[in-house]
């Protein structure tokens, strides 16, 4: 038979995700991206491009900001994924309140990526400057433009959270 015609081969994955351990089945070729929204019901995390270029779909994968449309979710097996919705789980963040505020979330479909970007940032640069920011945020595209809007609202947080010892 056509190896284009043969029965896709399924993989088996454990992974903690958001501090629970899950366990799914899916065929091989899924992606992190697409086992977080199907397999796994997250939808959070949003696809665009799905070609690692506009930071729509980033996660926490073991501690760093990764383009889940990039990664195998077999690859995910035995590690951990924080999604968007970890960061949410109490409600509307600091950041998440910032970024309304400085008027960043016009249509707000990049936003959860924005905020798992800019989270990675600043769990290991606490106080970035601007040009750190948009360094870091640089693969992080916006349909609607708001990258200086979303670079205050970042330095907003980190005032905030560097001022109260958060
Ligand atoms: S959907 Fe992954 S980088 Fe665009
Ligand atoms: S707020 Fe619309 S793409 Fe960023």
């Amino acid at each position: 038979m056509d190896a284009r015609f043969a029965a896709e081969s399924q993989v088996t994955v454990t992974t903690t995700v958001n501090g629970e351990l899950r366990t799914f089945t899916a065929p091989a070729h899924r992606t992190l991206l697409d086992a977080l929204r199907n397999e796994l019901g997250l939808t959070g995390t949003k696809s665009s491009c799905t070609e690692g270029e506009c930071g729509a779909c980033t996660v926490l994968l073991d501690g760093k900001a990764v383009n889940s449309c990039l990664v195998l979710a077999a690859e995910m097996d035995g590690h951990e994924v924080v999604t968007i919705e970890s960061v949410s789980r109490d409600g509307v963040t600091d950041l998440q309140e910032a970024l309304l505020k400085e008027g960043a979330v016009q249509c707000g479909f990049c936003i959860p990526g924005q905020v798992m970007s800019a989270e990675y940032l600043l769990s290991h640069t606490p106080e970035p400057t601007v040009e750190e920011i948009r360094s870091a945020m640089s693969g992080n595209l916006c349909r609607c433009a708001s990258y200086n809007r979303i670079v205050n609202a970042i330095l907003a947080t980190s005032k905030k959270r560097v001022s109260t010892g958060e």
